[in-house]
């Protein structure tokens, strides 16, 4: 199976799980769930999306024997915090985007406070997802998970993280300050993706070491990729406004150091990435692959 068809087909489960999660009919637990904010969750989730994020959790947990069920679910809980972030993200208050994965964003096709709403329920419904009977894991790795996510997603992570790339719109910081604000807002969900699969496999401190390193070099080769993106490509291609980064005067490495520099950092980090992995041998196939695809992809 190429590596392509492997993300297409995990991003297909991840989607079918993600809508029955999200369904519409009514459940036995007759928990009330307002229809208009549902459907904004909806529209926050199931609109397209590379789900890079659960195919690294499945992925990983895959080369470390993790169950595979339990992957998809912490998988789809990842993907439901960072569709909020994405959510939050396009708001007026924030890098005010009119456009998400090529339709409008949740504020625009709502309003606002239904996007805050949608954001603030899909932050939850992740943690909800993970600690459900559902998720068939030992306790004690459940607690790992909603920790490790916690932390992943709050201030010291995506959340704090962008608060730094909102205060450099103002302040441009310098190179290890962007590299330390890219590493929170898109590093840490990565970070955890990777992560997530050695706490779901039950491995040792020192694997779950090494995946969350390999995590921390393709989120920093990831969002690199991005900016590179936000300057060369355009919104057809990449479903999203382009040409703002340099409009907001982000903080980038790319505003900084230029796109050739960009071009050379990110092969570096890929080859950073796929070092860290030698000692799986040929297991480590398709995480090799997944770093490749995070340079080298056009969306
Ligand atoms: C976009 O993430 C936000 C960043 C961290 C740069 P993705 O590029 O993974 O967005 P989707 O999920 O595929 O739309
Ligand atoms: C977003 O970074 C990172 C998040 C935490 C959502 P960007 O602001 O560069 O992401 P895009 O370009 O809007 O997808
Ligand atoms: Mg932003
Ligand atoms: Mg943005
Ligand atoms: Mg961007």
């Amino acid at each position: 199976m190429t590596f392509e068809t492997r993300l297409r087909d995990n991003a297909v489960q991840t989607e079918a799980l993600l809508a029955e999660l999200l369904s519409g009919e009514s459940r036995a637990d007759e928990i009330t769930r307002p229809r208009n904010l549902l459907d904004a969750m909806r529209h926050g989730v199931l609109n397209g999306g590379k789900r890079l994020r659960p195919f690294l959790v499945i992925e990983s947990a895959a080369i470390l024997g993790g169950d595979s069920t339990a992957a998809l679910r912490v998988g789809a809980a990842l993907e439901c915090l960072h569709c909020y972030s994405l959510v939050h993200d396009d708001l007026p208050a924030m890098d005010d985007d009119d456009l998400r994965r090529g339709q409008p964003t949740v504020h625009k096709k709502f309003d606002e406070a239904t996007a805050i709403l949608a954001g603030d329920s899909l932050l939850t419904l992740a943690f909800d997802i993970i600690a459900a009977p559902e998720t068939e894991l030992p306790d004690d790795r459940k607690a790992a998970l909603v920790l490790a996510l916690a932390r992943a997603a709050g201030i010291g992570g995506m959340a704090g993280g962008q608060a730094l790339d909102l205060a450099a719109e103002k302040h441009a910081p310098d190179e290890p300050g962007i590299v330390t604000l890219q590493s929170m807002k898109t590093g840490a969900l990565i970070r955890f993706a990777c992560e997530a699969g050695a706490i779901i496999a039950g491995s040792t401190p020192p694997e779950r070491q090494r995946l969350r390193h390999f995590g921390e070099k393709i989120g920093l080769a990831f969002q690199l990729a991005d900016d590179l993106l936000d300057l060369t490509s355009n919104a057809v291609a990449m479903g999203k406004a382009t040409g703002k980064d340099a409009a907001r005067g982000k903080g980038t490495l790319v505003a900084l150091r230029g796109p050739e520099w960009a071009a050379t950092r990110l092969r570096e980090l890929v080859k950073e990435a796929t070092d860290l992995l030698a000692p799986y041998g040929e297991r480590a196939d398709i995480l090799i692959e997944t770093a490749k695809f995070v340079a080298d992809r056009q969306n």
